[in-house]
């Protein structure tokens, strides 16, 4: 564990989102191996009230600066995605993630380290994840279409990618307010 709070035991925290070029970002997180340490949970929590408040699809720890590999997901809908549909709301630890199709699907991301962008983003259409919750339990899942999407990019920050590092043509990268005008203000 290297939780660098020393208010790992207090009350829940919406935490500051390190935003692209910290380096920070680009660090390779590492596994966890105690999920009985009560530190771990103070950091899911954290997380998850982080995630919620700004209205994120996904959050991955080292956007609060902890460089362990835990992401949480999910939404029943989204106003940053209002087209995606929903996904279960998931604690992802020490994900593994296996491609099941050559299947490619280009569509928009956004980051909450990257605000106020969007860009067009290849992922895998099928995938299967395997990892832990938060108690140790084996997750072990087959998806497709956004919600592996959202895996992929979770899973990317834990490798210390961001997503603009995926994109194949940048006149599909910009701001949200002009790609987007109509849509509500996001970010
Ligand atoms: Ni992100």
């Amino acid at each position: 564990m290297s939780v660098p709070s020393s208010k790992a035991w207090s009350a829940v925290a919406i935490r500051p989102v390190l935003k692209m070029g910290d380096p920070r970002l680009w660090q390779r997180s590492q596994e966890v191996e105690d999920f009985a340490h009560p530190e771990l949970h103070s950091l899911i929590r954290d997380m998850e009230e982080t995630m919620r408040h700004l209205e994120g699809a996904g959050l991955a720890a080292p956007q609060i600066g902890v460089g362990l590999r835990v992401v949480i997901f999910g939404f029943d809908s989204n106003p940053r995605y209002p087209d995606a549909g929903s996904v279960p709301y998931t604690i992802l630890i020490n994900p593994v993630l296996t491609p099941l199709s050559n299947d490619v699907q280009e569509a928009w991301e956004g980051c909450l380290s990257v605000p106020g962008l969007r860009g067009v983003v290849p992922r895998w259409q099928h995938l299967r994840y395997e990892g832990f919750d938060q108690f140790g339990r084996t997750i072990d899942r087959t998806v497709e279409g956004f919600h592996a999407r959202v895996v992929q990019h979770e899973t990317d920050h834990l490798d210390g990618v961001l997503y603009p590092m995926r994109i194949r043509d940048f006149r599909q990268f910009g701001f949200t307010d002009v790609l987007f005008p109509d849509s509500p203000a996001v970010d």
